[in-house]
């Protein structure tokens, strides 16, 4: 029996993509997986520092995995991802019991450093990481996959870490990618999100995203398109024109607005103004039929005044988003913002978020009640959390559908995996109820 590895994830989607390429790698090596830290041998923690409270429980998990450890001295214990490269070899202080900190570039040579390697931290950039293009990630869900298409930013909005942690931008050979996509049709994956931190700048060889889109489209058997996350500054037209006319480009669009305020934006360095993202938005609306609008707003960014907040509002109020991510400031040493002064009171802070919370609640609500009575195209992938014996899907654009389960309805059908019509009956703010329509 090979040894046993336990890999627990936090952060975005990226985060994920990783774990599971690890996953493929190390089974290829032949470890097997499980879900239960007691029965590791290898006990590996991916981790995401974008705001501090992700970061802390980066920090905490961190110590109760290290019991493990204390109980059997053999368990390798080790920290991979953001937090690891942040902070790197003085994880050791903090954490005397691990193994190996492996920053974002050094991931997939954690079965080299298990084999040939005694305690070591590294978290160079250089990308002498093989990328095992041809190992297939393992994932969770069998029938929606994330697909990395590049990695690290160059934009380094002033807020953020995530340059600082994943390097700079680059971008994967569309061969690849077409291959990656296809090799998960054919292993019965029917929806692919294509990941990047800012997927629009994708640029390979004479390929820009738009061209990607259309060469997934064209070339692979995947039924649907997802991608994230585009930046308002270099959406283009040809983007939105393409998503209008590719079949299995799914109507959903999330395009992270961060402020309503442009005197707020430019000191996020976003490089958009809050009437150029607007009309980029009225642009999509008016070209893409059915488009859900999902965005992220951060509240109480240094000198954010209460006028500056209640045009994020105002924004939110006019563009109706289907949902947003809030978060509240939180500073990350070494960025730009961190120099600035925090000077919006955290009791402040928590006031707007809370406010701003309220609103989108509000609005997602009424876009969700706009969908009754309509049929929309869900992607079955389990049963739902709280009801086991109903189906639970996602539609086209990105909602959770729950199946009623009524005697006419889909009870007796097995429908994992299907792509159904489904006429929607009932809502809440974050999930569509309906029935499967025969
Ligand atoms: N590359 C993506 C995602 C980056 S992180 C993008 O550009 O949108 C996801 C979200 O976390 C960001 O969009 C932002 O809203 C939020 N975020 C990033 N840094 C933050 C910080 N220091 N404080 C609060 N929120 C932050
Ligand atoms: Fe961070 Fe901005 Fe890059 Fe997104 S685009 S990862 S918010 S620096
Ligand atoms: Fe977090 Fe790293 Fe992603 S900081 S948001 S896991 S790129």
């Amino acid at each position: 029996m090979g040894k046993k590895v336990y890999i627990q994830t936090y952060g975005c989607q990226m985060n994920v993509y990783d774990s599971e390429k690890l996953k493929g790698i190390l089974s290829d090596k032949g470890y097997s997986l499980t879900e239960k830290p007691e029965n590791a041998d290898v006990i590996v923690l991916n981790t995401c520092c974008v705001r501090e409270h992700a970061e802390r429980r980066a920090l905490g998990r961190l110590t109760q995995l290290s019991h493990y450890k204390v109980k059997n001295p053999e368990v390798k214990l080790v920290m991979i991802g953001c937090v690891a490269q942040r902070i790197g070899e003085r994880l050791f202080d903090f954490a005397p019991l691990l193994d190996f900190i492996l920053g974002t570039s050094q991931v997939f040579n954690l079965p080299e450093y298990l084999e040939n390697k005694t305690r070591l931290a590294n978290v160079s950039f250089k990308d002498s990481q093989n990328i095992f293009d041809d190992v297939l990630p393992i994932r969770k869900n069998r029938y929606i996959s994330h697909v990395a298409i590049s990695r690290g930013c160059n934009n380094f909005c002033s807020y953020c870490i995530v340059p600082y942690v994943r390097g700079p931008e680059r971008h994967r050979n569309i061969e690849d990618i077409l291959n990656e996509v296809q090799c998960l049709s054919k292993s019965g994956c029917l929806e692919v999100m294509l990941v990047g931190q800012n997927v629009n700048s994708y640029k390979d060889k004479n390929y820009d995203f738009p061209d990607l889109l259309q060469e997934v489209n064209d070339k692979t058997d995947i039924k649907r398109i997802r991608f994230m996350t585009s930046h308002p500054k270099d959406l283009s037209l040809k983007l939105i024109e393409k998503m209008a006319e590719l079949p299995k480009v799914c109507e959903h669009l999330h395009l992270p607005l961060q402020s309503g305020s442009s005197r707020i934006l430019e000191k996020m360095n976003r490089g958009y103004t809050s009437e150029e993202y607007l009309e980029k938005i009225q642009n999509a609306k008016s070209k893409i039929k059915n488009l859900s609008l999902t965005t992220d707003l951060i509240v109480g960014f240094p000198s954010e005044t209460q006028k500056d907040f209640e045009m994020t509002l105002d924004m939110v109020r006019e563009i109706k988003f289907d949902s947003s991510f809030m978060f509240r400031y939180s500073i990350r040493d070494g960025t730009k913002a961190a120099e600035f002064e925090d000077d919006v009171f955290e009791k402040e802070k928590l006031r707007r978020l809370k406010e701003l919370i309220e609103l989108q609640k509000r609005i997602s609500l009424e876009k969700n009640k706009g969908l009754i009575g309509e049929k929309v195209e869900v992607l079955i992938d389990g049963k739902s959390r709280r009801d086991k014996k109903s189906w639970k899907g996602k539609s086209r654009n990105n909602k959770t559908v729950i199946l009623k389960d009524e005697k006419e309805g889909s009870s007796g059908k097995d429908l994992l995996g299907e792509i159904v019509p489904v006429k929607i009956s009932d809502c809440d703010s974050w999930t569509l109820f309906g029935e499967f329509i025969k």
